[in-house]
């Protein structure tokens, strides 16, 4: 553990374009980087409903942009269904991907664009990555168009899908510089259409990344801490505004900002962010399907209660006196429990998310098995550097005490 900022590079060059007049920009968008030839990534339908797949396929053709599609794409998305999307991007010899839609269809688009001029499908990539970064260049560029607050994908480096060639199903994913999409189109009016769950998901999730990055060991982050508390308060404040009117534009827009923003890189470089929580749920969706922000809501209070020490209370004092208001006077052992409380609160009564592991259909005999992540190499080389490391055992315990 070291007192400063450990020495970092940060490169985001996503552009936004934000606000109403987002679209606006989607042709000059896309042609900046060298799009004329686009594969329109989607989901299940939603855009069509709300009218936003006509009015981007409209901007498509007024400004001579060719276009071609790859629909259906699911939450906790398929390798296969990225590779059907590479099948048509290769046969229509594509030069753009376009994302419409929330994590999952972001996601795949970014396996599209990773793959594309590799001789494979995605899984062969991830087989010869070998678990290393996507460092080349030799990718199509991304744009997305965002519709759900959530993932942070519209401006980070990764993506996650479900190997679904296998039996027994695996999340996969890569990242590398070059998948971060070039340009994201954000108009917090695409999000009114969010049902009460995707958005209190999404917030989750948006506060699972804040969280991962502030309970570090890093002191001397300083800044770093301080604006993913700003970013807290900007989801408390505002997702119940959301879910009482959702057409209030203020509010979508500031959960849509803070989205981008809690996940791009910038509250975690120079942080040891060790992804604990993350770590912890990927194991029960890739065996329950589940939405990945309600595992995260539910297993999130019970992980903090186990990571609690007498060494690391300073940060769930501050979180509790600078984002919930409580009593700075009362002994930090005390504010410890109620900051655990608070969150607990929020997420299952002022979400109104499910509490227990249960809830969602998961079957406790699973534990022992999703708990052999920890066991991973590449998760104990992370954990090495966590807030509190977990153990096969560490990570029963908090399945058992969510269950
Ligand atoms: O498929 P459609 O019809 O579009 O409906 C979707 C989907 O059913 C719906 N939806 C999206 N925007 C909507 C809307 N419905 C009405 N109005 C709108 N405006 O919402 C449902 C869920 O969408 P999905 O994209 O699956 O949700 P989310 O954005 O939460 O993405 C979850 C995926 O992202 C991964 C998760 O593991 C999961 O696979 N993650 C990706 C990360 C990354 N790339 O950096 C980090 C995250 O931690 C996460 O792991
Ligand atoms: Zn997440």
């Amino acid at each position: 553990m070291t007192q400063y900022l450990d020495d970092f590079m940060i490169w985001v060059p996503t552009q936004i374009f934000f606000g109403k007049t987002a679209l606006d920009h989607l042709a000059e968008g896309i042609k900046r980087f060298g799009g004329s030839r686009v594969i329109l990534v989607y989901g299940g339908g939603s855009i069509k409903k709300t009218g936003l797949y006509d009015t981007v396929v409209k901007i498509l053709d007024e400004n001579g942009i060719f276009h071609c599609e790859v629909s259906g794409v699911q939450p906790n998305p398929l390798a296969s269904k990225i590779d059907e999307g590479l099948r048509i991007a290769r046969e229509n010899r594509v030069d753009f991907v376009l994302a419409v839609g929330g994590g999952s269809v972001i996601d795949s688009a970014k396996g599209i664009a990773g793959a594309y001029y590799f001789d494979g499908g995605v899984m062969d990539l991830m087989e010869h990555q070998n678990g290393r970064p996507l460092e080349t260049d030799k990718v199509l560029p991304t744009g997305t168009i965002l519709t759900l607050p959530a993932t942070g994908s519209e401006m980070a480096t990764g993506n996650t899908f479900v190997n679904d060639y296998v039996e027994k199903h695996t999340k996969a994913g890569f990242h590398g510089p070059y998948i971060r999409p070039r340009v994201s189109f954000l108009n917090p009016e695409f999000t009114y259409s969010l049902s009460r769950k995707q958005t209190v998901a999404g917030v989750s999730d948006i506060m699972s990344h804040i969280f991962e990055s502030y309970f570090s060991n890093e002191k001397g982050s300083y800044l770093h801490a301080r604006t993913a508390e700003g970013m807290l308060r900007t989801l408390i404040k505002y997702t119940p505004i959301a879910l009482e009117e959702p057409d209030n534009y203020e509010a979508r827009a500031n959960i849509m900002y803070t989205g981008s923003w809690g996940n791009n890189g910038y509250i975690v470089k120079g942080n040891y962010v060790s992804w604990s929580v993350h770590l912890l749920e990927n194991p029960l969706n890739e065996r329950y399907n589940i939405t990945h922000g309600e595992g995260l809501a539910i297993l999130t209070p019970h992980w903090m209660r186990w990571a609690k020490r007498p060494e690391n209370l300073y940060r769930y004092v501050e979180l509790g006196v600078n984002v919930f208001g409580i009593d700075a006077a009362l002994p930090e052992e005390e504010i410890a429990d109620k900051t655990i409380e608070a969150v607990e609160n929020f997420y299952a009564n002022v979400l109104g998310m499910p509490r227990r592991l249960r809830d969602l259909g998961i079957d406790q005999a699973c534990f022992e098995d999703c708990a052999t992540r920890f066991e991973n190499p590449t998760t104990v080389t992370y954990q090495s550097m966590a807030f509190v490391p977990m153990t096969v055992e560490d990570a029963v315990s908090i399945y058992k005490a969510a269950y």
